[in-house]
């Protein structure tokens, strides 16, 4: 077998064997295959597509190519949730301990910030101490003693995933529905699920900017997770804004935990309760989706979701009590960027916004850059909200001047703001095997 003949195949869109797959990903993951290569196969999947089949076989080897966590003997179900990521999202601080306090077991392997797109690990690692880099025995552990663990993709797990979306990355070949798919799954499948409730993204901020396009990749995942015996959920969320009101590290800590006391603003609590629902209802432990809103609504009320917030950050190394002054972890230096107009809020280009965090320190230019937990910003202003000229739109926690006049431009060229009152935006488009 020969690899320029397989890139030669896909090039061409023809189908690829289970064998040409296989050998792409194993001689890559050895270091035989070289990244040119490799990126050139991406970018002919990135035009020509994967069938079903080819797909399966993709997740099939990326799953297989590191260890697996086997939590089958564990009571109760392992239920987790994924992000197609998009910018503010802290939806899994708030979810996973939610969930997890009413006894299903969540083993989540989340991201790093990468691209416009947040991530969850980072944004727990600006609590001091706090480790997410925990070995498979460390994960299993966790999972069987607090019920909950949320850990950066180690190098056991499905180590091939990791060093393609790197590669990814640099190469612009993230945006496929086969890689994306493949990618997300692997990941996810690694930690033997019984069910997985998928948070796919849709608007300026996502990587599927328009609806079409994340039903299709909506309907792709819950497709080839079928195929792979997964029951799989997939919720279309909107991401044409910075969801909450926080975007950064610390400053989304501060809003979770916020969320957490039953504090949190409209948009994540809404986004929150409908993704819980679905992992309650894979679960099997809610009769209709109303008794699962009550449960969950319950455990938010009743302080559970934060205890086991808690609970998590303590085992996993984290100072609970510097959660009590949280807002003390973020930037002190503290200035607004200012509305050049009055009127509606019409847009906010969410890609910019994404941006704009990453100008600041927040996010990563490229993988292994370091992150600045104490930098971001606060939305003052959001969609189909009026404002005046010389009014703030949003308040920006930053490092230094250069950054804040990086983040500043960014931020005014994203806002639009006009006369004209917008339609008001469905928060959770669709819903992919509903009750
Ligand atoms: N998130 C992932 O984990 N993988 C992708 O390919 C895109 C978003």
């Amino acid at each position: 077998m020969l690899t320029q003949d397989i890139i030669k195949k896909k090039r061409d869109g023809k189908g690829l064997s289970k064998d040409e797959i296989a050998f792409l990903i194993k001689n890559y993951l050895s270091g035989e295959m070289p990244d040119y290569q490799m990126a050139a196969f991406l970018m002919a999947v990135c035009w020509r597509g994967m069938s079903r089949q080819e797909t399966v076989w993709l997740t099939g080897e990326l799953l297989h190519s590191g260890r697996t966590l086997r939590t089958d003997s564990l009571p109760g179900k392992k239920i987790d949730k994924h992000s197609t990521g998009g910018v503010g999202d802290k939806v899994s601080l708030v979810l996973a301990p939610l969930v997890a306090s009413m006894g299903v077991r969540i083993p989540m392997i989340s991201g790093r910030a990468l691209g416009h797109t947040g991530g969850t690990v980072d944004k727990l690692e600006s609590i001091p101490g706090l480790r997410t880099q925990l070995s498979i025995a460390e994960i299993d552990k966790n999972i069987r003693d607090v019920g909950l663990t949320i850990a950066d993709q180690t190098g056991e797990l499905v180590p091939a995933e990791k060093k393609l979306y790197a590669l990814r990355d640099v190469t612009s070949t993230v945006e496929s529905i086969p890689l994306i798919t493949a990618s997300i799954l692997a990941k996810k499948l690694a930690v033997g699920l019984d069910g997985l409730v998928l948070d796919v993204k849709t608007g300026s901020g996502a990587f599927m900017r328009c609806i079409e396009d994340a039903c299709a990749l909506a309907q792709n995942m819950v497709e080839i997770a079928d195929s792979m015996h997964k029951p799989t959920i997939a919720v279309i969320t909107d991401m044409s804004q910075p969801l909450g009101r926080m975007v950064g590290n610390a400053t989304e800590v501060v809003e979770a935990v916020e969320t957490l006391q039953g504090r949190g603003p409209e948009d994540l609590l809404a986004v929150t309760m409908e993704l819980g629902v679905h992992m309650l209802r894979l679960a099997g432990t809610c009769s209709d989706r109303e008794d699962a809103r009550q449960q969950l609504a319950r455990a938010l009320k009743d302080g559970g979701a934060m205890r086991k917030f808690q609970e998590m950050v303590e085992r996993q190394g984290g100072d609970v009590r510097s959660l009590e002054r949280f807002g003390q972890r973020v930037s002190k230096n503290v200035r607004e960027v200012c509305s050049p107009a009055s009127g509606y809020v019409t847009r906010i280009d969410t890609y910019q916004m994404g941006l704009a965090a990453v100008a600041l320190g927040a996010g990563r230019r490229r993988l292994g850059d370091a992150v600045d937990h104490s930098t971001g910003y606060e939305m003052l202003a959001k969609l189909g909200n009026t404002t005046e000229r010389g009014r703030p739109l949003v308040k920006v926690f930053y490092r230094d001047e250069a950054s804040f006049k990086e983040a500043e431009g960014l931020i005014l060229d994203a806002y639009e703001i006009s006369d004209e009152k917008p339609a008001a935006r469905r928060l959770i488009h669709k819903v992919l095997r509903d009750f």
